[in-house]
């Protein structure tokens, strides 16, 4: 039984570091939602960003923003302060929508969508890039027979970070306060598109790296997967590249069609840039000689403000059919954990050397 509430909802922001600017303006647009409260241990930043945006009430701490009465939270904090805030959301009787990663432990992911789901409250995890208009294409190629179902995968994620990025806030980089380096951070995204449009990952295979960047998480990933449906998919992620070549992400389907999505430069909107399909190959290019390739994370950040709206959008509207027929928020708590799962395995067996099968429904014979 998920709590009933009704529009315009109550919205509280917790965190009003970088990526708060983009819930701001998110729920900024949607006429069902008023952000009533934002808080952040950092009082001073608090109250500055609800002068900035008239925003009533400006607190210290998660605790005084739950007890003005908010219907959501939005949590825009460090990596491995989302748990605390969720569940004291749900605690409260508050809807969530958390940041990316849900969390850096599974333990601590499950215990979330464990609470939200005891008490009654919708629980969404950003993974905005699964609003661009090409991936929901792709995904409607998977769907429609035009791919047909994935047999092959590739994730290629090549970004540039300065050493001024991992110097710039006191959580960054280590394995205590990030959780990990660029697939805990950056790549994430891009193992959420996979498992979007693959299905569900039964086994992964990987090795770190730390070769550029002064950091004690890594800078660099490799990894092999497999799906339960049988495919394959191979990821590389970097922040060590200079210049960036962004993202590409390849999908071959049963039908023998292959799709590209590319994000260049990081934080544009994904394009379909490569079609191979009846005999053709319709292409465009993916690195305009034109365009700067290092952007810098405002920027980066900026750009992805759309598709948070669009994703804070369904979420509203999620909560909107609960007294009705009710739905879950098109990414659940449960879908960031399943991504989550696939790169702590990347480490895991980055460690031992070995294949990790990880714990879902796979059958032999899907993996023969
Ligand atoms: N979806 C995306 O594309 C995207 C992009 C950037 C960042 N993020 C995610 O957003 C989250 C925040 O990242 P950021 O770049 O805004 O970080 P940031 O360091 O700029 O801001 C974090 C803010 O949280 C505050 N804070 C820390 N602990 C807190 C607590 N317990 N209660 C209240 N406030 C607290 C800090 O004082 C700071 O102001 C991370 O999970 C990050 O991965 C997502």
């Amino acid at each position: 039984m998920t709590a009933a509430v009704r529009p315009p909802y109550r919205v509280g922001i917790v965190g009003c570091g970088a990526i708060s600017r983009n819930h701001l303006e998110a729920f900024a647009a949607l006429p069902e939602a008023v952000v009533v409260a934002v808080c952040d241990v950092d009082a001073d930043r608090a109250r500055s960003t609800a002068e900035r945006w008239g925003i009533e009430h400006a607190y210290g701490s998660v605790e005084e923003l739950l007890a003005a009465g908010v219907d959501v939270v939005s949590v825009c904090t460090p990596h491995p302060t989302h748990e605390a805030v969720v569940l004291a959301s749900a605690a409260a009787g508050a809807h969530v929508l958390c940041e990316k990663p849900i969390a850096t432990d599974l333990a601590a992911a499950e215990r979330m969508v464990a609470a939200c789901d005891a008490a009654g409250v919708r629980l969404g995890v950003l993974f905005q890039r699964r609003f661009w208009p090409a991936a929901q294409r792709l995904r409607a190629a998977v769907d429609d027979g035009t791919l047909g179902r994935p047999i092959l995968g590739h994730a290629s994620v090549l970004l540039h970070r300065e050493p001024e990025y991992f110097s710039s806030a006191a959580w960054r980089g280590t394995w205590a306060s990030d959780g990990g380096g660029v697939l805990m951070t950056q790549a994430i995204h891009y193992i959420d598109l996979l498992q979007w449009l693959m299905g569900e990952a039964v086994e992964v295979h990987g090795h770190i790296g730390t070769f550029r960047h002064a950091i004690e998480v890594e800078d660099s990933a490799t990894a092999v997967l497999k799906f339960a449906s049988g495919a394959m998919a191979t990821l590389s992620a970097s922040t060590a590249a200079s210049p960036s070549l962004g993202i590409s992400i390849r999908i071959t389907g049963e039908t023998g069609a292959t799709a590209e999505l590319s994000e260049f430069p990081e934080g544009t909107d994904g394009r379909v840039t490569i079609w191979a399909r009846g005999g053709a190959i319709e292409s465009e290019q993916v690195h305009p000689a034109d365009v700067d390739p290092n952007v810098d994370l405002a920027a980066i950040n900026g750009q992805l403000i759309p598709h948070h709206t669009a994703q804070v959008r369904d979420f509203v509207s999620a909560l909107s059919a609960n007294d009705g027929t009710g739905r879950e928020p098109a990414i659940t708590g449960s879908d960031a954990t399943a991504a989550l799962r696939i790169l702590l395995a990347v480490y895991e067996s980055s460690r031992t050397g070995s294949p990790v099968r990880l714990n879902q429904t796979a059958t032999q014979e899907a993996l023969a």
